[in-house]
């Protein structure tokens, strides 16, 4: 989708109306907004992403708005940047869908190519440029999840991140299954070895403040910064079966989605990188495909996992905290000011809540609500859950250090906690706050959302806010 300032001969005028009934005369198309006065930030995305919706629903390419009638609509206290960023991605998100493996109609997809915004200031078309990168980065996010996984590989997934980075400042590495193994990443190798295709740990660095000096601590090479990096964590299970505790029913159906992580975390570095943030972010994405084989791991199996501590695998399908303790641990040698990660990591996430929010714990309890209001104006919505001490049974090891389900307990009790607390146990060791965004509930859209099927991109929104917080603290 393009944008444009002036109307181009045949562009369709969109009008924002009260009601609920679309209509359509040929040269205007009337999109329903509801009650207008009722409309706040998050009605106002949603009623953006709706007309582009409702615009692909008449097959129309190109079609015009006044921004006068944009800035009536929008909550009174919105700049005119910001109504520009958010009305942006809002569009470019709602004209996303993953057609890659459809055969084109005659008429081609019903798409909307340019998008004319009349009228608007200097301040809004700065908007609204930034909210097309935005949006553009995350329905490349949403290509990788969206992707079958049997062209979704973990070094389909590195490719890609190579691809992403192109043309930025970010730059990509890997760790190999030989290279984890010398390093220690028990948790990584474990899970991904029983594949054919093995494990890569993806590393995505941006140096956007100021580049990092090698040091020496305790005898181990650390980095140092003036600016200490913001580090996102991104699960990239590419494929996950359950492994020998093989899924079964439809629980296998999405798991092609279990990258969504990853994936997010890729685009926001680029993210970063493409709207030239001065701050330092790196992207820690361990890809594995959690399957059945030979090689593979078996309930019972303990793994010693980078941290030095030892995990006692009950259950071969919560294989996502498994390979995140490892990145977690990895990050300490950034210093970094506070580490993020983002997993598709419960089915209890989902049952909690549905498809409208992820889930968030925290190190940091004082945090809480900045992370609550970062999440609400960013439009990646998350609710908190607490890490208290009383759970603290949910990572007691009989055999093992740490068991990746509990041994103790109801095991079906305190599901998105159990994921929470045993990724605790390795955040423990980290000099900065953490954050756990179970994002199981939003990696797909949800019906009402105006975004086509499939990945839903989350929480990149989420993590820019987060980067830019840092940026101006630091
Ligand atoms: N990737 C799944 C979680 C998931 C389920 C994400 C549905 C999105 C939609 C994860 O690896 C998993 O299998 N979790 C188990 C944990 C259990 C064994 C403690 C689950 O949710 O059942
Ligand atoms: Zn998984
Ligand atoms: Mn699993």
């Amino acid at each position: 989708m393009k944008f444009q300032p002036k109307a181009g001969k045949g562009a369709v005028v969109i009008e924002l109306i009260e009601g609920s009934v679309v209509h359509f005369d040929g040269k205007t198309l009337s999109v329903p907004c509801g009650e207008k006065k009722e409309v706040n930030r998050r009605k106002f995305v949603t009623i953006m992403r709706k007309v582009v919706a409702v615009a692909k629903q008449y097959k129309l390419k190109s079609i015009a708005l006044d921004y006068s009638d944009l800035k009536a609509l929008a909550p009174k206290d919105m700049g005119d940047y910001e109504v520009g960023r958010i009305a942006g991605t809002a569009f470019v998100m709602a004209n996303y869908e993953h057609n890659t493996y459809k055969t084109k109609p005659k008429e081609g997809w019903s798409m909307v190519d340019t998008f004319a915004i009349t009228d608007a200031p200097q301040e809004a078309k700065e908007g609204f440029a930034d909210g097309h990168v935005i949006a553009t980065e995350i329905n490349r996010a949403r290509e990788l999840s969206n992707t079958p996984a049997g062209d979704m590989t973990p070094k389909s997934l590195l490719a890609a991140a190579k691809r992403a980075m192109v043309g930025t400042k970010a730059k990509v590495t890997s760790l190999n299954m030989k290279q984890m193994e010398k390093l220690g990443m028990g948790g990584v190798v474990g899970v991904g070895k029983g594949a054919e295709d093995k494990p890569e740990f993806i590393i995505v660095e941006y140096w956007g403040a100021d580049s990092p000096r090698t040091v020496l601590k305790k005898g181990a090479k650390e980095l140092s910064f003036k600016n200490p990096p913001v580090v996102l964590v991104g699960k990239g299970v590419t494929f996950d079966t359950g492994g020998m505790n093989i899924k079964t029913g439809d629980h296998m159906y999405e798991m092609h989605m279990d990258m969504s992580g990853g994936s997010a975390v890729i685009h926001a570095v680029a993210l970063a990188a493409r709207l030239g943030i001065k701050t330092n972010v790196v992207g820690l994405i361990p890809a594995v495909e959690n399957t059945t084989g030979p090689q593979s791991m078996r309930p019972g199996d303990i793994l010693k996992s980078l941290s030095g501590k030892t995990i006692e695998i009950l259950n071969t399908d919560a294989e996502g905290r498994v390979i995140l303790a490892d990145a977690i641990t990895y990050a300490k040698r950034y210093n970094p000011a506070i580490v993020a990660d983002a997993a598709t990591l419960t089915g209890a996430a989902l049952t909690a809540f549905g498809e409208w929010a992820n889930a968030f714990m925290t190190s940091d309890s004082k945090m809480i609500m900045d992370f609550m209001d970062l999440a609400e104006e960013s439009g990646d919505y998350m609710w908190p859950m607490p890490l208290w001490k009383e759970y603290d049974y949910i990572v007691k090891g009989v055999f093992g250090d740490v068991p990746n389900i509990p041994a103790t307990g109801n095991s079906r009790y305190a599901g998105v906690i159990g994921g929470g607390k045993f990724l605790e146990v390795f955040a423990k060791e980290l000099d900065c706050p953490w954050i756990h965004i179970d994002i199981a509930p939003k990696m797909t859209a949800a019906p009402g959302e105006h975004l086509a099927k499939g990945a839903a991109g989350s929480p990149i929104r989420f993590f820019l806010a987060l980067i830019e917080k840092y940026a101006h603290s630091g």
